[in-house]
């Protein structure tokens, strides 16, 4: 399975593989990176934690808990979402819940024994469904493999409107949690029920006053292209955030898949291609307008405080930040990793061997059956599902999808890291995009520019399409 040959598309490839898309909706990578999950395989056999080594023995975790559960809804599971959750039955599941996530905890202790724990996101599922004594028990657990975690850190806890009330906020601000990432995604009334959510827009500005009053800072996850939103819904909700002060706004484009309610039932009703890019184009009009400045093909970012979200880091976002930088070269020329330790259902993490090692970089995902999920920690094994060992052509894709959705990538910080050039190796596909003037190649990067900056998703798949194909082989032949 592991390579360091790049394998990359001929010309007319790139071409065909372009206009076959245009018009497709396309599936954003901001999760999953290279490869995705489809591609990794059951371990064979225990699970095996190695430390990293050589060049790459610096590291940094940011730290995922994933919940699993979610009230139901009609349409089933938000209509829209691709995450897999379980059905909510009540705070006794969650207390032994959380005893099994405590289990899985105290296996990690000798592994991340002298790594540096830089963030952490209680993500879901559906994290505020906890009960208000429960959210200290989420950093004690945390602590268990972390003893010396400073307090200082972003620890964020993901949650849905209509689920925080003034008791919950304050508890999730006691147990020392500074921020909230709110999933919203449409503040319309009439546009949420779609998918099936009881929230409400009064919810929203009610959720976030709480956030104001207990100084947590907060990000808004917002979504378009959705089911029958016009360009104007879609202005009004990123109105409403600014008006609201919030610094931070995620704004997704809609990933429709899977069995998904809005990818089966509902897709005559999302926007098109062409209004999407459209969509684009007037929320970065907006966003630019009204102060905020773009982190990612996705993220915005308001420097300046207000009376509301006064108070320092309040629109930063580090944990998503810290992953996007999977190596870092630092001052000194030494690379730091950055990498994702995650422990609890479905929960994603991944961490770094070494560039010369044999395993330059695995990623493991836990078991998406709670049942499999217990037995597994019960017994002091891992609960993993399934893994991948990434060779260091993947880790360099992963790398380019992480940097690429700052619209951007350093050739000399590719260089430093992979001691190769990052325009050669992908020539094929750098060219035709420049012809369609979607990238610019300057001596320090490239950067994607006009519809590139729309289309990152497409050109991401373009980028992995041999290696997928190879692995796709490999596996076959196996
Ligand atoms: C882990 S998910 C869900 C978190 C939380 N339970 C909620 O419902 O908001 C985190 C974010 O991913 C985004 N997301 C989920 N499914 C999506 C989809 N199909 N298309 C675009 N964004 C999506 C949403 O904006 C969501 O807030
Ligand atoms: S609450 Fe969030 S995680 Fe749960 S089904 Fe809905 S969108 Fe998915």
């Amino acid at each position: 399975m592991l390579t360091n040959r790049v394998k990359t598309l001929l010309p007319e490839e790139v071409q065909r593989q372009l206009e076959k898309n245009l018009f497709r909706h396309q599936i954003n990578k901001v999760l999953h990176g290279h490869p995705s999950p489809m591609y990794w395989k059951a371990p064979n056999e225990g699970v095996v934690l190695k430390k990293p080594e050589g060049t790459w023995k610096s590291r940094r975790v940011n730290f995922y808990i994933g919940i699993p559960y979610c009230i139901p809804t009609d349409p089933p599971h938000c209509g829209f979402c691709l995450f897999p959750t379980e059905k909510y039955t009540g705070k006794d599941a969650m207390n032994t819940y959380l005893d099994h996530l405590e289990m899985e905890a105290t296996q990690y202790v000798d592994f991340y024994e002298g790594a540096s724990l830089e963030s952490i996101y209680v993500g879901g599922g559906t994290p505020n469904l906890l009960a208000p004594e429960s959210y200290a028990r989420l950093l004690e657990i945390a602590r268990k493999i972390f003893p010396n975690m400073n307090d200082s850190i972003e620890k964020t806890l993901e949650g849905i409107p209509q689920l925080f009330n003034e008791a919950k906020v304050k508890a999730i601000r006691d147990a020392g949690f500074n921020r909230v990432s709110m999933g919203v995604q449409q503040m319309n009334d009439k546009l949420i029920k779609h998918s099936g959510r009881r929230q409400t827009r009064r919810q929203i500005f009610e959720a976030i006053s709480l956030f104001h009053k207990y100084s947590l800072a907060c990000n808004l996850d917002l979504i378009y292209g959705w089911p029958e939103q016009t360009v104007e819904d879609m202005l009004q909700d990123l109105r409403d955030a600014v008006d609201l002060g919030v610094r931070h706004i995620t704004h997704y484009e809609l990933n429709i898949g899977g069995r998904s309610d809005f990818s089966t039932a509902r897709k005559d009703l999302v926007a098109n291609v062409p209004t999407k890019i459209a969509m684009y184009q007037e929320a970065k009009n907006f966003l630019t307008e009204s102060g905020y400045i773009r982190r990612t093909v996705y993220d915005w970012e308001k420097p300046e405080p207000n009376e509301k979200f006064s108070f320092a880091g309040a629109e930063k976002y580090s944990y998503e930040n810290n992953l996007r930088e999977l190596l870092k070269v630092e001052a000194d020329s030494s690379i730091t990793t950055n990498s994702m330790g995650a422990i609890g259902y479905a929960a994603i993490n991944n961490h770094f061997g070494g560039p010369n090692t044999a395993e330059p970089a695995t990623a493991m995902m836990n078991h998406k059956s709670l049942s499999k999920y217990y037995e597994d920690t019960e017994n002091g094994r891992l609960p993993v599902e399934r893994m991948f060992r990434l060779g260091l052509n993947d880790v360099k894709l992963t790398w380019i999808f992480q940097c690429s959705q700052e619209m951007k990538i350093s050739k000399t910080q590719y260089r430093k890291i992979f001691d190769d050039c990052l325009y050669k190796e992908y020539r094929n596909i750098w060219s035709v995009l420049e012809e369609r003037n979607w990238i610019r190649n300057t001596e320090e990067e490239i950067q994607f520019i006009n519809e590139g900056e729309f289309y990152i998703p497409t050109i991401q798949a373009l980028l992995s399409k041999a290696r997928l194909e190879e692995i796709s082989l490999a596996s076959k032949l196996a």
